[in-house]
């Protein structure tokens, strides 16, 4: 797909790997529609992108609604003229407690924002695309898609519904010229990692997981991110980096 001139929805763009995704597809000259629940954060990702001349706008969107999914898909078109990519990116982790201590409303809130909001923005997104004679979408799920991290389950869960859902698209590609793809970062430094603490400090599960693996940017990650969304294929999932070996034995263990 040639990005120059298309349409990129970003969800979860205020910050961290959803930012610099919005900021990559811009600077491949895609206008952006910067999309997040936290205004003042996705503001600012809009001012940064056409600070360094690109197009975008920010909409408030909570992707737990289906309205407000719709509603984001409505103003691309409106502002941009048509949806091309959209990525789903945002993503909760629980933190403190810990499971199996975690606040069930939360639970359901991670379930909802790190999976339903997946499904349902690629179901959204259908007719849009089909508008344009097809489209991308690139899923955020991440090593826990394959990995158990056994202190947020949910997560892990999630994730590995992010990771079957795209895998079960791969036709879309044949049949709508939709091609559903994921990406499965690693560790990367964002404000994420302080979340998975109490929210000033990361949780111990994020120190155990450091000997294993590289720190990843956000930037590294959105480099995939556009290379899927330009040449991925249907059902196609990349890691960022090279997987460590210690790592690849234990997804090939299939345990913690
Ligand atoms: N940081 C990592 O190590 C890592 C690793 C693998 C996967 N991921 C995944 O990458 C994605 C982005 O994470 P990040 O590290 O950039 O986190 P982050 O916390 O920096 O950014 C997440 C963004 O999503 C937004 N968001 C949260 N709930 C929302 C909602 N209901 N509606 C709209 N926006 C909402 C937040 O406001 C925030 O701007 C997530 O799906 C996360 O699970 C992160």
């Amino acid at each position: 797909m040639e990005l120059a001139g298309a349409t990129a929805v970003v969800t979860g763009a205020g910050s961290g790997i959803g930012r610099a995704s919005a900021l990559a597809f811009a600077a491949a000259g895609a206008s952006v529609l910067v999309a997040d629940i936290a205004e003042a954060d996705g503001q600012e990702t809009a001012q940064l992108i056409e600070k360094d001349g690109g197009k975008a706008a920010f909409t408030r969107v909570d992707v737990m609604s289906s309205d407000d999914l719709t509603r984001m898909l409505d103003e691309a078109e409106k502002t941009f003229g048509g949806v091309d990519v959209l990525h789903n990116n945002a993503g909760i982790v629980c933190g403190e407690p810990l499971w199996p201590d975690t606040d069930p409303a939360t639970l359901m809130r991670q379930v909802t924002i790190n999976l339903a909001s997946v499904v349902v923005g690629t179901r959204l997104a259908v007719p849009y695309f089909e508008r344009r004679g097809g489209g991308a979408v690139v899923n955020t799920a991440s090593m826990a898609s394959v990995l158990p991290l056994v202190d947020e389950p949910a997560y892990s869960a999630t994730k590995a519904g992010v990771l079957m859902f795209t895998r079960t698209c791969a036709g879309m590609e044949g049949t709508h010229r939709i091609r559903v793809t994921a990406v499965l970062p690693g560790l990367v430094r964002t404000p994420l990692i302080d979340k998975s603490g109490d929210g000033t400090r990361p949780a111990a599960w994020v120190g155990m997981a450091e000997p294993f693996m590289k720190w990843q940017t956000p930037e590294q990650v959105a480099d995939v991110v556009v290379d899927l969304a330009r040449n991925g294929e249907g059902g196609e999932w990349r890691f960022v980096d090279d997987v460590p070996e210690p790592l690849r034995e234990l997804m090939r263990a299939g345990m913690p």
